[in-house]
């Protein structure tokens, strides 16, 4: 059964290495037949109660993106041992107005590419926090903390050789995930 996936990358920089991972990742045979949308959180206005009744257009088409979704991938670079602020604005965005969280049931996964051989775990910790708060089955085994290293992905975009079955594996896990609560 073909899934609509929505990815959320917590970086807005030209040149994310997250970005790239995830558009990679949506490359792999265990992606074929399903959809992947990217959302764009770059516009969004910074979270503020006083906007609940009168929400932007670009969080209203973010709520319509995760509202339309199957299934949601996060990747989350880490900045200070966390997730980036555009990322977390994003998220608490579109779970207002109260009583109408746009993530809630939706299955994740949760992914992070940052230069150092941390690859982003303590990000991904908060992370983890705030989408089990706001109700989203997560997958938890494998966790992916990658390293960025010039054989991660190939000149062309697509996962290096050496990390295609760990992520593919990861991304059939996921779609697994997905299935099941697409039974529920
Ligand atoms: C970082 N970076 C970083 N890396 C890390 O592994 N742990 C950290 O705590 C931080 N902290 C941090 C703070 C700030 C403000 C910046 C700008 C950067 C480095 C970060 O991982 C690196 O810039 C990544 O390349 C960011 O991800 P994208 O934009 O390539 O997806």
């Amino acid at each position: 059964m073909p899934f609509k996936i929505a990815v959320v990358v917590g970086s807005i920089r030209a040149g994310s290495t997250n970005r790239k991972v995830a558009e990679a990742l949506t490359r792999l045979d265990a992606a074929r037949g399903h959809t992947f949308t990217f959302a764009d959180i770059s516009g969004l206005p910074l979270y503020t109660e006083e906007d609940d009744e009168t929400q932007a257009p670009e969080v209203k088409a973010l709520k319509a993106l995760i509202a339309e979704a199957d299934g949601v991938i996060f990747a989350t670079p880490e900045y200070n041992r966390s997730m980036p602020g555009v990322l977390k604005n994003a998220i608490d965005q579109a779970s207002r107005p109260y009583g109408q969280n746009s993530w809630l049931g939706k299955p994740a996964a949760v992914f992070g590419v940052s230069p150092s051989a941390i690859g982003t775990a303590m990000a991904q910790q908060h992370l983890r926090n705030v989408i089990a708060c706001l109700g989203m089955p997560t997958l938890t085994q494998p966790e992916v903390f990658l390293q960025w290293k010039d054989d991660l992905l190939t000149e062309e975009g697509t996962v290096g050789e050496g990390s295609a079955d760990f992520l593919g594996g990861f991304l059939e896990k996921f779609l697994d995930l997905v299935a099941l609560h697409a039974r529920a």
